[in-house]
C-alpha cells in the first residue's frame, strides 16, 4: 500500500467519522435532545471539523482484520473520538497546559469560557458510553467488552492518570522510563483502547485481542514522540496548534532528553515493532502497519 493509497483511506475514514459526530451532536439525539444550546455549540466546537480522527482509523481497522462488519463499528469509533476530544478540551485548559489554539480554530476556552469548556468535555466523555451502549449491530457482551475497555483506558489508571502524572512533572526532573509510563498513560491508553477495541468489537481471540494491544501500546509511544518531536521542529501554522510550548512550560519529553536524532531512531526501532508484531496476519494487516508508519511519520 503506497503512502497516497494509505492517505485515501484515512480521508474516508475521517469523513464518515465526521458525518457521524454531527449527525449525533447535532441536537436531535435522543441523547442530548435537552442539552442547553451553548453547551452544545461548545462539544461541537471541540469533537467537529477536525483532528486526523486517528484512533476511530485504528478501531474500525482493527475490528475489519477479524472480520468485522466496518458499519457495526462507528458508534464505537466515534465514542472513542469524543473521549479523545474530550481530552483535548481539558488538555487545553488553562489549569492545565493553557493553549490557545487547537486544530486550526479558538481552543474551547477561548471560544466559549472555562467552565463551558469544563462541561463541554464532561459532556463528550459521558455521551461516550451511550454512544456504545447504543450501537445495537453490536452484541450486549461486545457492548459491555467495549465500556470496561474504554473506562479503563480513559481514567486514572490510563489517560486521566498519564495527564495528572505530566502535569506534576513539570516541576521536576523525571527519568527516561517515567517520561515512557506517562507517555504509555497519557496518550498511550486511548491509542492501544482503539486497536484492543477491534477484536472486542469482532469478538476475536483472546490471543488476538492480546497482540493487537501490543500493537496499540506501540503505536501509542510513537504518536506521543512523535508529537513531542514536531513540538520542537514543526510550526504553529502547520500543527494548528502551539509549538515550541513544551520547553517554555517544563515538560518532560524524550527529543528534550536524548536529542532529536535519538527521537528518529527510536520512532524508525518502534515501526519496526509494530510491524512485527502483526506478521502473523501477514497482508490482512498491511493498513494497519501502514498507520503505524504513518504515525512515525506524520508531519502534523
Ligand atoms: C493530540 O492528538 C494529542 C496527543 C495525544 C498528542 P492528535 O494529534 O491525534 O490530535 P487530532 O485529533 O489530530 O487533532
Ligand atoms: C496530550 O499531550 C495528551 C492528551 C491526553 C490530550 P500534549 O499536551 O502534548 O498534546 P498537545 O500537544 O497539546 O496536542
Ligand atoms: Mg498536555
Ligand atoms: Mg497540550
Ligand atoms: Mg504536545
Amino acid at each position: 500500500m503506497s503512502a497516497s493509497e494509505f492517505e485515501t483511506r484515512l480521508a474516508a475514514s475521517a469523513k464518515a467519522v465526521e458525518a457521524s459526530l454531527t449527525r449525533r451532536l447535532g441536537g436531535s439525539d435522543p441523547l442530548l435532545a435537552a442539552a442547553p444550546e451553548r453547551l452544545l455549540g461548545a462539544m461541537r466546537h471541540g469533537a467537529l471539523d477536525g483532528g486526523k480522527r486517528l484512533r476511530p482509523f485504528l478501531l474500525v481497522e482493527s475490528a475489519c482484520l477479524f472480520g468485522a462488519d466496518p458499519a457495526k463499528t462507528l458508534g464505537a469509533a466515534i465514542a472513542l473520538e469524543c473521549v479523545h476530544c474530550y481530552s483535548l478540551v481539558h488538555d487545553d485548559l488553562p489549569a492545565m497546559d493553557d493553549d490557545a489554539m487547537r486544530r486550526g480554530k479558538p481552543t474551547v476556552h477561548k471560544a466559549f469560557d472555562e467552565a463551558t469548556a469544563i462541561l463541554a468535555g464532561d459532556s463528550l466523555l459521558t455521551l461516550a458510553f451511550g454512544l456504545i451502549a447504543d450501537e445495537d449491530g453490536l452484541s450486549a457482551s461486545a457492548r459491555l467488552g467495549l465500556v470496561a475497555l474504554l473506562s479503563r483506558e480513559a481514567g486514572a489508571a490510563g489517560m486521566a492518570g498519564g495527564q495528572a502524572l505530566d502535569l506534576e512533572a513539570e516541576g521536576r526532573a523525571l527519568s527516561e522510563d517515567e517520561i515512557a509510563t506517562m507517555q504509555a498513560m497519557k496518550t498511550g491508553a486511548l491509542i492501544a483502547c482503539a486497536c484492543e477495541a477491534g477484536p472486542v468489537i469482532a469478538e476475536a481471540a483472546a490471543h488476538d485481542r492480546a497482540r493487537l494491544r501490543r500493537f496499540g501500546e506501540i503505536v501509542g509511544l510513537a504518536f506521543q514522540l512523535a508529537d513531542d518531536l514536531l513540538d520542537e521542529t514543526a510550526d504553529a501554522a502547520t500543527l494548528g496548534k502551539a509549538a515550541g510550548k513544551d520547553r517554555v512550560r517544563g515538560k518532560k519529553t524524550l527529543p528534550a532528553l536524548n536529542g532529536i536524532a535519538w527521537t528518529q531512531d527510536r520512532l524508525a526501532e518502534l515501526v519496526a515493532q509494530a510491524e512485527a508484531e502483526l506478521a502473523p496476519y501477514g497482508d490482512r494487516a498491511t493498513t494497519l502497519v501502514e498507520t503505524a508508519r504513518f504515525v512515525a511519520d506524520r508531519r502534523s
